[in-house]
């Protein structure tokens, strides 16, 4: 029989909602584990390379399917302890149970292989990834959801006193309706566990229901923390369906009562079904509208739904990053496309003559011309809009270039843009190598990509932010 052949019929041995045992020998894009009976590629969630597991098959394709883990039978010598109690399940960090430097490894070789195979590009350096100092307790960011229904947790299931009803935290990936009831998250500075605690406890008192995304009934739907690393201080954000200003005013007293370190409580009320509105009331409760944050000597002011880098230290070697490639001598006018609240040219702005900035959404616009004044810096200007409406409407052209878009990466209209602009360098900022190796090979016509470094801002999750230096053929 030809080698054509068997495989053909060892592929067809693979059939959905049957359970197999595998042998994890690589991690895949989504950082998955990648099984290859045959040579025919499984992809199943949450393994370690040199797992042998028992998989159910939930998917299958004509040239992959994909899997869910039943049971691990031997662990990999490569497997980790996970610090979280939920990461088997949480959709938050996937890759606990791998240890640090491997996880650093497996995002580098990301970056390499989406720039090769999604872009096409070869022998282009991608140095070592910068880590994140610290792997834990390091996201000043966190968005909890409420559901009436929460998620039971294996051990939980038998267990009569606990109640299926309310819960508030991270979701069950697959499951849109259900969240975890986390109770300690590991990635966010620990005084958020106890603000959440509170919260928790304080609408299980309250009459009132979270809101069900199947019914769209309800009151209450998420819980924003923001945490400030150079200030020690917290934002909280109680996202409702409708405004109840007695309610959430008391849990607001509750809370700047109890933590000194709360210096903003603000109430969005979301009165839509997809819980990204772009009309949001928000009524500020206690403090100011937003908080403080220092990046290098400089100070923001970042408002409830303004963009900001979520590992305030990595962060910082980002903008380093941006800064030794742009390698400015003080007399370039630099543009920033997607500029969120003006962190990277306010970063640049004493080492450029003049620093542009474009940005879609209004507050992150106000919050970075009110960060220019903070800081008193004068030469960088931000243009509110869709970057594909704006840039063509500009008549000064940079010398230099900065573009940090997101995820999507950049539309086809602000390539063709920026082609036609043809600044000197460009210095591209990303969080998916997907979109970033797609986007350098559209420009690849007029730039050459002379490195990428990546740096971690995500520890514990497949995610890697990469820096590109792209200079003019
Ligand atoms: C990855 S963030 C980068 C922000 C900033 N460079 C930073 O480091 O904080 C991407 C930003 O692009 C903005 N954005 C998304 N689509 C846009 C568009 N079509 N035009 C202008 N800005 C956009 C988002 O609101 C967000 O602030």
């Amino acid at each position: 029989m030809d080698k054509s052949k068997v495989e053909k019929i060892n592929i067809m041995a693979i059939k959905k909602r049957k359970a197999y045992e595998l042998e994890i020998i690589d991690l895949a894009f989504g950082g998955r584990g990648l099984a290859k009976p045959d040579g025919f590629p499984v992809f199943i969630d949450r393994c370690v390379p040199g797992d042998v597991v028992f998989v159910k098959i939930t998917k299958k394709k004509k040239s992959w399917a994909e899997g869910k883990l039943i049971k691990i039978l031997k662990e990999s010598p490569l497997r980790k302890e996970a610090k979280c109690l939920y990461c088997n399940f949480c959709g938050g960090c996937k890759w606990q149970q791998i240890g640090y430097d491997l996880q650093l490894e497996y995002k580098k070789r990301h970056v390499q292989e989406s720039i090769e195979h999604i872009g096409g590009l070869k022998n282009i350096l991608v140095k070592d990834v910068i880590p994140s100092d610290p792997i834990f307790e390091y996201r000043n960011k966190m968005e909890f959801s409420c559901s009436s229904k929460r998620w039971l947790l294996p051990w939980e299931l038998d267990d009569q006193e606990i109640k299926k009803g309310f819960g508030i935290g991270l979701h069950v990936p697959g499951i849109f309706d259900k969240v975890i009831d986390i109770k300690q998250c590991e990635i966010m500075p620990n005084l958020g566990n106890q603000i959440l605690e509170d919260v928790r406890t304080f609408i299980k008192k309250s009459d009132l229901p979270a809101y069900h995304l199947r019914s769209h009934e309800g009151f209450w739907r998420f819980l924003m923390l923001r945490h400030s690393v150079a200030f020690d201080t917290w934002m909280v954000n109680i996202v409702t369906q409708e405004k109840k200003i007695d309610v959430v005013q008391d849990l607001a007293a509750v809370l700047s009562q109890k933590y000194p370190q709360i210096k903003s409580i603000v109430n969005n009320i979301i009165d839509s079904k997809s819980g990204v509105a772009t009309d949001i009331e928000e009524i500020t409760l206690h403090g100011e509208n937003y908080i403080k944050e220092k990046l290098g000597k400089f100070i923001f002011k970042i408002s409830a739904n303004s963009f900001f880098q979520t590992n305030t230290r990595s962060c910082e070697k980002l903008y380093s990053k941006v800064s030794e490639y742009a390698a400015l001598t003080g007399k370039e006018m630099v543009m920033d496309l997607y500029s969120g609240t003006g962190t990277i040219p306010i970063w640049l702005s004493d080492q450029a003559k003049m620093v542009n900035g474009i940005e879609i959404v209004q507050s992150a616009v106000v919050d970075a011309k009110f960060n220019t004044r903070l800081n008193k810096i004068e030469n960088c200007e931000f243009f509110e809009g869709d970057i594909k409406d704006v840039l063509p409407r500009l008549k000064s052209k940079p010398d230099v270039m900065i573009i940090d878009p997101p995820r999507v990466g950049m539309h086809k209209d602000v390539v063709r843009q920026v082609l036609l602009m043809g600044p000197e360098k460009i210095v591209y900022v990303s969080c998916n190598p997907a979109t970033l190796a797609r986007d350098l090979e559209m420009l690849t016509p007029k730039y050459e990509t002379c490195e990428i470094q990546p740096i971690d801002m995500f520890p514990h999750t497949y995610h890697i932010e990469s820096v590109a230096l792209l200079l003019k053929r």
